[in-house]
């Protein structure tokens, strides 16, 4: 079996192929003057690992060209499932956007692996989907890093949170909504004493950064001595990362799923395990 690193994902697929004791096949990836985009794989293999985070368009044309350019059984790793936020018409007309991915995926692929998506709707819309989940990686990160609470953003992320918080060995809340009059909505957490405290947001996604820059806000308010956040995927759209660093949030940490400099913490152990079990 070789390994296929797309664009979106090569320190992951290579910390996969060292875990597994894989080769990266050669690739060719390119975009032509018009837009269009390219993909050639030189493997002679006759199984294939894809491994590849949907950050973008861009990112599903490539994993899309790659399946299509492979031969034999294709395991498809999709560390970050783009798409996934649409999981079902939330207003009559709309595409489930998952819905669509799956297929074209599925169509492909003898299995696909995935981390923590975003929703059990989402998941879904696979027949053939493992989702591994890393919030104990997330919790592991911060073991014995000093006193914190690790808050959810809403109460619809608490279990995740748990999960987290249990590595950790910490307390855990969410934060609740609590309308104040028609035009302004407050978060309190639920049950914690968050003054002069350290708290960590842990969410799934941070894309624009507008659930943490919110929360932050509102705990720095209630007392908190210093807020930091913690995702599965670091998506930060848009400058997120510098809006959420000039709102007063002290760290931003994150996994591998989406490769940048808040990677640090890596889902490879977990999804080569994920792999030798299929
Ligand atoms: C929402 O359901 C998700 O769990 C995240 O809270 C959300 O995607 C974060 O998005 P943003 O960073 O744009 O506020």
């Amino acid at each position: 079996m070789d390994i296929i690193a797309c664009p979106s994902s090569p320190l992951l697929a290579k910390r996969i192929a060292e875990s597994l004791k894989l080769n990266i096949a050669e690739v060719e990836f390119k975009r032509f003057p018009d837009g269009e985009l390219y993909a050639r794989i030189n493997s002679s293999e006759d199984e294939h690992l894809v491994v590849c985070s949907l950050r973008s368009n861009e990112d599903l044309i490539f994993l899309i060209l790659s399946m299509e350019a492979l031969k034999g059984k294709i395991y498809t790793v999709v560390p970050y499932m783009g798409y996934a936020r649409q999981d079902k018409v939330f207003l009559s007309g709309e595409a489930v956007s998952i819905r669509a991915v799956a297929k074209i995926i599925e169509n492909y692929a003898e299995k696909v692996l995935t981390v923590n998506i975003h929703s059990k709707d989402a998941a879904s819309h696979f027949t053939k989907l493992k989702d591994v989940d890393a919030m104990p990686l997330i919790g592991n990160y911060y073991a014995e890093k000093g006193d914190l609470i690790m808050l959810a953003p809403d109460k619809g992320s608490l279990e995740r949170v748990k999960v987290a918080a249990k590595s950790a060995g910490c307390e855990w809340d969410y934060l609740e909504k609590k309308r104040i009059d028609a035009y302004t909505v407050e978060f309190y957490p639920k049950k914690v004493e968050i003054e002069n405290r350290r708290v960590v947001i842990v969410d799934d996604i941070i894309s624009t950064g507008g659930t943490v820059i919110e929360a932050s806000k509102q705990l720095r308010k209630l007392g908190a001595r210093e807020v930091e956040t913690a995702c599965i995927h670091a998506v930060l759209a848009s400058f997120a990362a510098v809006r959420i660093f000039s709102s007063g949030v002290k760290e931003i940490v994150a996994t591998d799923t989406v490769e940048s400099i808040f990677s640090k913490i890596s889902v490879a152990e977990i999804l080569a395990s994920a792999l030798k079990d299929l």
